[in-house]
């Protein structure tokens, strides 16, 4: 890939934050795996059938894909990150699954062949697009005539605690961020009715929307989720941006830890959020 488009999100994922993302890998499956079924049950994949799954990571929605599939159909993951993509292709797919093929390409550019899925699936996999119509668009080249897309996006504010309490945190120490909210990034489907203008202008039919309320699930206190959260979460962002000193660092995190007390359990944090799930079919 040596296209310019989408060059900041391409380097970000290539960057330490990809490497971080497959050290914690563990950790961000479990709090994850909640979405893989919904996602699934939405894009209503069948046994057979030939799934696509955009920003796929290291690979856990394409391997769960591939379950469901079964032997007889063919799950392939998209990404940008050689890094996560090395991360899915070091994991085997479960017993009786499809078999599972990773592109190294740009889901917004690559040119798939035309009408080669029947699904399109993405665990927040879409919201990193510099022009995601022009992204959509080539998506909807993929899918065949009819095809469901199926993607989980984040919600900001209330619905979404696990964003919210680390962004204000960071926010109370380092001041506001001057930034579009719609700029390529987790949040930036976070405004549902502009999702559903994009999908549609890029040619999908019947979008919508609809709540995925989930339990995001992680291991230890809340001390220890605000050291990985401060590290690699929207906080992480904001203080990198802003250029954080040790002391601000120490009392974000101690804030976070704070703000997520409130859903420590013996077991861990429970932390209850209400994500979106997107879904259109392509026109016959
Ligand atoms: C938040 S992660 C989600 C990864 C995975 N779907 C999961 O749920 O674990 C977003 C992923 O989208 C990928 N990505 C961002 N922009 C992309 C693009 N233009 N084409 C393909 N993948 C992209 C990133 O590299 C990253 O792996």
């Amino acid at each position: 890939m040596t296209d310019e488009t989408n060059a900041a999100q391409r380097q970000f994922w290539n960057s330490d934050f990809g490497a971080k993302w497959v050290a914690f890998e563990a950790d961000l499956e479990t709090l994850h795996a909640p979405m893989n079924d919904p996602l699934l049950t939405c894009a209503a994949i069948e046994l057979g059938m030939n799934v696509l799954d955009v920003g796929c990571g290291s690979g856990a929605v394409t391997r769960r894909a591939a379950e469901w599939v079964g032997v007889d159909g063919s799950v392939t993951g998209v990404d940008i990150s050689e890094v996560l993509l090395d991360k899915a292709r070091a994991t085997a797919a479960g017993e009786g699954s499809a078999s599972v093929d990773y592109l190294h390409a740009d889901a917004q550019t690559y040119a798939f062949a035309p009408a080669s899925f029947d699904r399109v699936v993405s665990r927040m996999g879409v919201m990193f697009f510099a022009d995601p119509t022009a992204a959509f668009t080539n998506l909807l080249r993929a899918v065949r005539p009819g095809g469901y897309l199926s993607a989980v996006v984040w919600r900001r504010g209330e619905a979404n605690p696990w964003f919210r309490i680390p962004t204000e945190a960071a926010i109370r120490h380092l001041g506001p961020i001057d930034s579009d909210p719609d700029a390529p990034g987790p949040l930036a489907f976070a405004n549902t009715d502009r999702a559903l203008a994009i999908l549609m202008a890029a040619g999908w039919m019947d979008a919508s929307a609809s709540p995925l309320e989930v339990i995001l699930e992680t291991r230890g206190p809340a001390t220890e989720a605000a050291a990985s959260i401060g590290s690699m979460g929207p906080a992480a962002r904001i203080m990198d941006l802003k250029g954080a000193t040790k002391t601000q660092l120490t009392a974000i995190k101690a804030d976070i830890a704070a703000g997520f007390r409130r859903f420590e359990t013996e077991h861990g944090l429970r932390v209850p959020v209400t994500m979106t799930l997107l879904s259109a079919r392509a026109p016959v």
